[in-house]
């Protein structure tokens, strides 16, 4: 591949390489996802070793398909944008290529270390506090390189994707700064600067923003480019798209207390959780159905156009998730759904459906774009993706509402004299076939990335160098 830098080209070399790592730790971490739901199927996969126990993969599947998977995503896709729409290449090629090579070894080091048992415990914050630090160093190299490469626009506004994607980098920065401070005792072992309560209320303002705004925002930044772009109309309303950044970043920082209902957590701070978490369905549904009308006189287009429907579902995923999640955050409601698999079925609502549905139409439409390529390889193979997608999806969160809701009835149920009804094994018991549904489920959602891998495979193996180089080129008119 040629690496001839041109102050008149695009770098899309760091492009490339996200997002084929996108593909890798896509089917990497979804390959995980199969296998511990397997575990919860037959238990005899553990496989009586400590290091492939569910305790320990679990973690690693949520780091692999969160910050791998979804944080290759982001990266690449961001980096396609700013330069896109600011007209500019990014501020520094030493910077980006650390950010890839960084964000690589934290990976790594997130797969050795987490099957080995060293955590923090924390969810979604499981890594210990060197590979902590060597992440906040190349969150902080990105922020620098994104924001200086928006500093150098040729173009006159920033683009609202980019709001997206900003606020997501900086806010990213703080929780992990914040809710990563620790007091190391050995290499592998630290305390959390925070106890009992107040160290609750952080890990869960930091693991709910996780979801706010590195699984939200930052794929929000990605719909407000790649669906005008695939359905070839403006965006539907710009002025919405302003009130609805504004509005949906001012109020996920409140519903971290939802997650933390009937604990130890002072009343007031659930409720507060409670009503901010009913408010934000407003800012939700306004960005979805920004990103829906954009399809205003396009909507024949979904009927060719497999990319379009991965994007259109994904908004129609996000629509229902973020529906879901303020019901959830009622408290009466969330006695029943808490600690049992409806709430499971919820994060892949929004994972499978919405955070992994968007970033592969996302990467359908960028992919051979950057390596200078009109089109993916196989149309059909990205149709046949398409439904292998949907369908897994649906198949593992109809499995796990079922399963909650069971789950949720079994446990409360009580015998005239006070007595349980059920045993925990029996609702144990009554959750089997369901979880028979959700590893089916899982597997044909993963399924699916195979699909793309060697679709993915043959559009790169089509490309020669000269090609992609001359895509790269900055075309100053026609814009982004
Ligand atoms: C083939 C696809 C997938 C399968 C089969 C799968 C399976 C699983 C399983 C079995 C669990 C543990 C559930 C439990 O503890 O009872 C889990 C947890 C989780 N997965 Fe997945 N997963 C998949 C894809 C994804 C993707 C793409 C994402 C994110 C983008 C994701 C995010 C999560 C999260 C955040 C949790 C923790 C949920 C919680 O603690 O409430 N998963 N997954
Ligand atoms: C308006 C938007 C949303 C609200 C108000 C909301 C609310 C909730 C509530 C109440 C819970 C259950 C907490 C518990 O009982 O422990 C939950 C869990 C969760 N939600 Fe959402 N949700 C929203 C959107 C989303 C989206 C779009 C995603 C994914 C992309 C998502 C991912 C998660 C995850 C990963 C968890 C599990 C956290 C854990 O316990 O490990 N949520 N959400």
């Amino acid at each position: 591949m040629s690496t001839a830098i041109s102050p008149t080209a695009y770098n899309y070399k760091v492009v490339r390489q996200f997002a084929i790592m996108t593909v890798v730790w896509g089917i990497l971490g979804m390959g995980l996802g199969v296998f511990i739901a397997s575990q919860l199927v037959w238990p005899e996969l553990n496989l009586g070793l400590e290091w492939t126990t569910f305790g320990r993969l679990r973690p690693l599947h949520t780091n692999l398909v969160i910050f791998a998977f979804g944080g290759c995503a982001l990266f690449g896709t961001s980096y396609y944008v700013v330069q896109r729409t600011c007209q500019t290449r990014l501020i520094s090629d030493s910077l980006a290529s650390f950010t890839f090579w960084g964000w690589q070894a934290v990976i790594l080091g997130a797969i050795i270390t987490l099957p080995l048992g060293y955590t923090t415990t924390k969810e979604y914050a499981e890594l210990e506090w060197p590979l902590a630090i060597l992440l906040a160093i190349v969150w902080v190299t990105y922020g620098i390189v994104f924001f200086g490469t928006i500093t150098k626009r040729k173009t006159k506004h920033i683009y609202v994707g980019n709001w997206f994607y900003g606020a997501f980098i900086v806010v990213t920065a703080m929780l992990h700064i914040v809710n990563h401070a620790s007091l190391p005792v050995s290499f592998f072992k630290s305390y959390s600067a925070y106890a009992g309560a107040t160290d609750a209320m952080i890990q869960w303002w930091y693991g709910h923003n996780a979801v706010g705004f590195f699984l939200t925002t930052g794929f929000l930044g990605m719909m407000y480019y790649f669906v005008p772009k695939q359905a070839e109309r403006p965006i539907y309303s710009y002025r919405l798209s302003i009130v609805h950044f504004w509005a949906l970043i001012t109020l996920y920082i409140w519903a971290g207390p939802h997650h933390l209902h009937y604990t130890a957590l002072p009343d007031w701070a659930q409720s507060l959780g409670m009503a901010m978490s009913i408010i934000l369905l407003a800012p939700s549904w306004g960005g979805m159905i920004n990103g829906m009308m954009t399809l205003s006189g396009a909507w024949h287009k979904l009927r060719t156009d497999p990319i379009l429907r991965f994007l259109v579902v994904s908004l129609a995923f996000y629509g229902m998730s973020t529906f879901e999640g303020p019901m959830m955050a009622i408290k009466t409601v969330n006695a029943l759904s808490h600690y049992t698999d409806w709430t499971i079925g919820h994060v892949h609502a929004g994972a499978l459906g919405w955070v992994a549905m968007i970033s592969i139409g996302a990467m359908y439409h960028m992919i051979p774009k950057v390596y200078g390529q009109k089109q993916m390889y196989s149309t059909g193979l990205i149709n046949v993706h398409f439904w292998l997608a949907t369908i897994g999806t649906v198949l593992y969160i109809a499995s796990m509402w079922v399963n909650g809701i069971t789950q949720g009835l079994m446990w409360r149920a009580i015998n005239d004299d006070g007595t349980l009804t059920y045993s925990f094994v029996e609702a144990l018991q009554a959750s089997h076939p369901g979880f028979i549904v959700r590893a089916l489920g899982g597997a044909i959602f993963a399924s699916g990335m195979l699909f793309m891998a060697y679709n993915v495979f043959r559009t790169v193996r089509a490309s020669n160098p000269v090609e992609a180089e001359a895509a790269s080129k900055i075309a100053v008119v026609g814009a982004h």
